[in-house]
């Protein structure tokens, strides 16, 4: 299958690679030079971890063969599938798509990979509506298993079913979202957990809060770390995004690190310093698991009472999404939420 990939930034690269290492011709486009450059020499430094560690047997030139930088929009022509993965900002968005349907036929599925805007409104930035969805992504693409199916209002049924059957092509499972709210299902829980540790930060330390996350819970990191591997101005655009549309992502520490330019693991540094790589969290006595899970398991009951989601599929969502060892509604039981 021929797909492009609009965007070599922190997702567009890594759903490069997943594409490629299935087989797939991949179109990679960046408007950056430069990140575009930056994205392949990342896809490169990946496979060569996956190669060595033996999780792809194929050697990382040639899957890498399979991956055309382009230079011009135009070159999408012909691809069976588009996906958008550009900063989440709503006209920047819009224009990617004008100009790709100007290049694509009318079988070209066009996705987006957007963390926080409504499938819906973006997709009246295109004439052939029918012909959009949701294909949203977990970072690092290559190590989550996870891709929310996400169908807006004009979604046809052929392409979200479409949809299912391309993520399976990439061994990924994927999670389909009823209905087209803000978040869908991973981030509508995370945006949660992260409100609630940033409003925490008045009664326990950023360290106390995920050391409660990592060796309590057990999640692969702590609430803090993950916004910062994330990066803070993504999530800072997010947030903007989504309070916009009404849903409460407040957290002013946000904005704080943003303004000094503090993007988290991508620069250096965020909420903690990452200039020697990824920081320590010792345990220490903090929130209880209780005091940090509770909004997010209210959110969790709020999606599968409103029909997006069930609570199997929010267990499976948060377990593949976010590489916690147990799902959402597993940790209600288990600390009587
Ligand atoms: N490709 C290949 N290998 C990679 C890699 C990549 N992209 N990223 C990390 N690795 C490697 C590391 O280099 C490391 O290799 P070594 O053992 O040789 O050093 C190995 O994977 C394991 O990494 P770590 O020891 O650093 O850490 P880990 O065991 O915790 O695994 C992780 C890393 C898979 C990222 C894990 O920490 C994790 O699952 N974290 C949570 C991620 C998450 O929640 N993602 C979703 C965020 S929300 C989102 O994306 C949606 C949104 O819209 C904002």
């Amino acid at each position: 299958m021929k797909v492009a990939v609009i965007g070599a930034g922190v997702m567009g690269h890594g759903i490069a690679e997943v594409f490629s290492i299935y087989g797939n011709q991949v179109f990679l486009y960046d408007k950056f030079e430069e990140a575009l450059k930056k994205g392949l020499e990342k896809i490169k430094w990946s496979l060569d971890k996956l190669y060595e560690k033996g999780k792809i047997s194929e050697k990382p030139e040639e899957v890498m063969g399979r991956i055309t930088p382009i230079k011009e929009l135009k070159e999408v022509k012909g691809s069976e599938i588009v996906i958008e993965a550009v900063p989440e900002n709503f006209n920047l968005k819009a224009e990617v798509f004008k100009e790709v349907e100007k290049y694509v036929d009318g079988n070209t599925i066009i996705a987006t990979n957007t963390s926080s805007l409504p499938i819906t409104e973006l997709s009246q930035a295109l004439l052939k509506r029918d012909r959009f969805l949701g294909l949203h992504f977990f970072n690092p693409p290559v190590l989550m298993g996870l891709v929310e199916v996400i169908r807006g209002e004009y979604t046809s049924d052929e392409v979200f079913a479409k949809g299912i059957e391309i993520v399976r092509s990439i061994s990924r499972e994927p999670i389909p979202v009823r209905k087209d709210v803000i978040g869908f299902v991973v981030n509508r829980i995370l945006f949660r957990i992260f409100t609630t540790a940033c409003r925490l930060t008045n009664k326990y330390t950023i360290e106390q809060i995920d050391s409660t996350a990592k060796h309590i819970l057990k999640f692969p990191m702590g609430i803090f770390e993950l916004l910062d591997f994330t990066g803070i101005d993504t999530n800072y655009l997010i947030s903007k995004e989504v309070m916009k549309r009404g849903f409460d992502f407040t957290c002013p520490q946000l904005e704080e690190l943003y303004k000094k330019g503090y993007y988290g693991s991508k620069s250096g540094k965020g909420f903690y310093d990452w200039s020697k790589g990824r920081p320590e969290i010792k345990f220490l006595p903090g929130p209880t698991p209780q005091e940090l899970l509770v909004d997010a398991v209210k959110e969790g009951r709020w999606l599968v009472e409103n029909g997006v989601s069930t609570d199997e599929e929010v267990n499976k969502a948060t377990r593949l999404g976010l590489g916690w060892p147990k799902g959402l509604f597993d940790y209600a039981k288990e600390y009587g939420l």
